[in-house]
């Protein structure tokens, strides 16, 4: 057996290193999405950890996750690279996961089907892999006998979620990719589906990345959260946070939760004003400090 590698030699979970992307590059309709953007995510030994990446439409958000998961047309980018657990990404792969805010079950496969579509894909036999895929549907809180029958019309939004998420983790990707997951769920499901994120995650010990606009989702995941700004897409600041150790619902209560949200709302707004152009200006003023 070999010895465990320490934490500051092993790669990073994920590293950008001055990523820049521009959608229809030396076309009429060129749009720069991200510029310059550089971040490093460590790979924690048995632990993992949540970045939350905070920022307004159309800053970028989904184009970073998409780079990481080498979903095109946002991979390749344009320039810089990205990095998962030491290799330059090339394409999809499976060693990362990415649950949508969209509802993507197959229509015409049951729950139980939906979760262990990956297993078939991957060879793994009928028996094996529908005992796990029962497993996955008790572990993100639904019914293993009934609920796995159900076919996805027949689900609430929320349980629907919980069918992306046990799809994603009952591959074990060591980095999980989830854009807005709960943005669509009414408050109080959303409550319910980050305690049941944060459970996952301290059993599954993979690194997250979760996109979000919601101040109170970034702080209440995140160990580190990237504030984003917009155009160009970049990050504004990285915020260092404790993780909450109480549910959801009592954590928004505390006062060190409140703090830190107004906290970055402040910062938020003082990013926003800014980029605003000065009259007569065309172009934003000098930019906040950069990460
Ligand atoms: N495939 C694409 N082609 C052209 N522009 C795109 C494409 N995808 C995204 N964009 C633009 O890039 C910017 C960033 O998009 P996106 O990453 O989806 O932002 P966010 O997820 O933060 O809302 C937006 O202005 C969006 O319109
Ligand atoms: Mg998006």
């Amino acid at each position: 057996m070999s010895a465990p590698v320490p934490e500051d030699t092993r790669p990073p979970a994920v590293a950008f290193q001055n990523v820049t992307k521009i959608y229809g590059a030396g076309t009429p309709r060129e749009y720069v999405a991200i510029e310059g953007i550089t971040f490093t995510i460590p790979d924690l030994v048995d632990r993992g950890e949540i970045s939350s990446f905070l920022g307004p439409s159309g800053c970028g958000k989904s184009t970073v996750l998409r780079l990481v998961a080498g979903l095109e047309p946002q991979h390749p980018p344009t320039s810089g690279t990205v990095a998962v657990l030491g290799r330059e990404i090339v394409g999809p792969g499976a060693d990362r996961g990415m649950v949508f805010q969209d509802y993507t079950s197959f229509d015409n496969r049951t729950v139980l089907d939906n979760v262990v579509f990956g297993l078939e894909c991957r060879g793994v036999p009928r028996r094996e892999r529908e005992a796990a895929g029962r497993e996955w549907i008790a572990r993100v809180g639904l019914d293993a006998v009934r609920d796995a029958r159900k076919y996805p019309h027949e689900l609430s939004g929320g349980m629907r979620q919980r069918v992306a998420i046990a799809r994603t983790l009952i591959l074990q990707p060591r980095v999980i990719l989830m854009d807005e997951p709960f943005g669509a769920l009414d408050p109080a499901t959303r409550l319910d589906m980050q305690d049941l994120l944060v459970r996952l995650w301290r059993e599954v010990e993979s690194t997250v990345l979760f996109v979000t606009h919601s101040v109170e989702e970034a702080v209440y995941l995140g160990d580190r959260v990237y504030l984003m700004a917009t155009t160009p897409g970049r990050i504004a600041e990285e915020i260092h946070l404790p993780h909450a150790s109480a549910p959801a619902r009592e954590a928004q209560s505390e006062p060190w939760f409140n703090e830190q949200v107004g906290r970055i709302h402040a910062r938020i707004e003082e990013i926003e004003a800014a980029a605003k152009p000065l009259p007569g200006h065309a172009s934003r003023s000098p930019s906040v400090t950069r990460a």
